[in-house]
């Protein structure tokens, strides 16, 4: 077969079981299967693909159909400037989550030494964390997350990347495995009310970490710990960022009101102009 018939078989087959990105899934799936760029073979359509290649990619659309989402399959998930490797010890790093990667940065440049102490809490695959190594050169990076496994793999991600001397990666409850303070404390936590995790979809009730996902029975179990213990780990007029799920800010500004700790609440908005980070400074 050849690489234009065999894409469109697949998109067809995507678009019938009803998945939103059935041609990009086909592209980045069969440049999996051919361990080849995208676009070099895009260029050539006509390019015929032979039978081992062939069976690879079939395998990889049968776990598609299943449900599982693309980059469980293909390992790897590009994230800010890079390309990230992700499993199912892991969240998918989401483009979202990059909108507390720029807050963070914009906070952090804001300081006159560049020489501040940053906390990534709940790091998964240090998404944030080795983003911000990147960014922020000079700053002392601790991430921490209560899934061993978790951090194995951000420990992986960060050797991979050359940022392995720069991020203390530690396991543990929240502020538990640090006795230490930060400048700035950046979470993307899990918020996800045991009401709507029935109603995820499969690919992402079925696949990515209970763990990453699950906050209580309102989603906001982990907002209340976060702001309650960080007041203990933030220097005076240090900064706490939390990523928040878009129902969500009047309930955070709550429980930030409610501790009187903090001062400039204040959120930022995604690109589709839902709430999606809210920061507070330490009085
Ligand atoms: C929503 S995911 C975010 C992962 C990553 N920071 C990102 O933005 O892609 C939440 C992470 O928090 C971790 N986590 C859950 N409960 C935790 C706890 N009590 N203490 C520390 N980390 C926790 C999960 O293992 C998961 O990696």
């Amino acid at each position: 077969m050849i690489v234009r018939d065999i894409l469109n078989e697949a998109t067809r087959t995507f678009e019938a079981a009803g998945i939103p990105s059935a041609r990009l899934d086909a592209e980045v799936l069969l440049s999996f299967a051919l361990g080849r760029e995208k676009l070099e073979f895009l260029k050539n359509p006509e390019k015929i693909i032979n039978e081992e290649q062939l069976s690879f990619y079939r395998k990889f659309i049968v776990r598609r159909l299943q449900g599982e989402p693309v980059a469980y399959i293909t390992g790897f998930k590009n994230f800010w400037t890079f390309t990230l490797k992700v499993n199912k010890d892991v969240l998918i790093p989401r483009p979202d989550t990059e909108i507390i990667v720029e807050e963070a940065i914009d906070v952090a440049k804001k300081y006159t030494s560049s020489q501040i102490k940053i906390l990534d809490i709940g790091t998964g695959s240090g998404a944030i964390a080795i983003a911000l190594a990147d960014e922020l050169p000079k700053t002392n990076i601790t991430a921490t997350d209560i899934s061993k496994a978790a951090l194995n793999l951000a420990q992986k991600n960060a050797e991979n990347l050359g940022f392995k001397e720069r991020i203390d990666f530690r396991q543990g409850d929240l502020f538990e495995p640090v006795d230490d303070t930060f400048d700035i404390i950046v979470c993307n936590p899990p918020y996800i009310s045991t009401g709507d995790y029935e109603a995820l979809p499969s690919g992402v009730k079925n696949y990515e970490p209970a763990v990453a996902l699950l906050a209580g029975m309102e989603g906001t179990e982990f907002y209340e710990r976060l702001i309650c213990q960080a007041k203990n780990h933030l220097e005076k007029n240090g900064w706490l960022l939390m990523e928040i799920g878009a129902k969500q800010e009047q309930s955070v500004y709550k429980v930030f009101g409610q501790s009187g700790f903090y001062e400039s609440v204040e959120t930022r908005k995604d690109y589709a102009g839902w709430p999606r980070v809210v920061k507070a400074r330490r009085k």
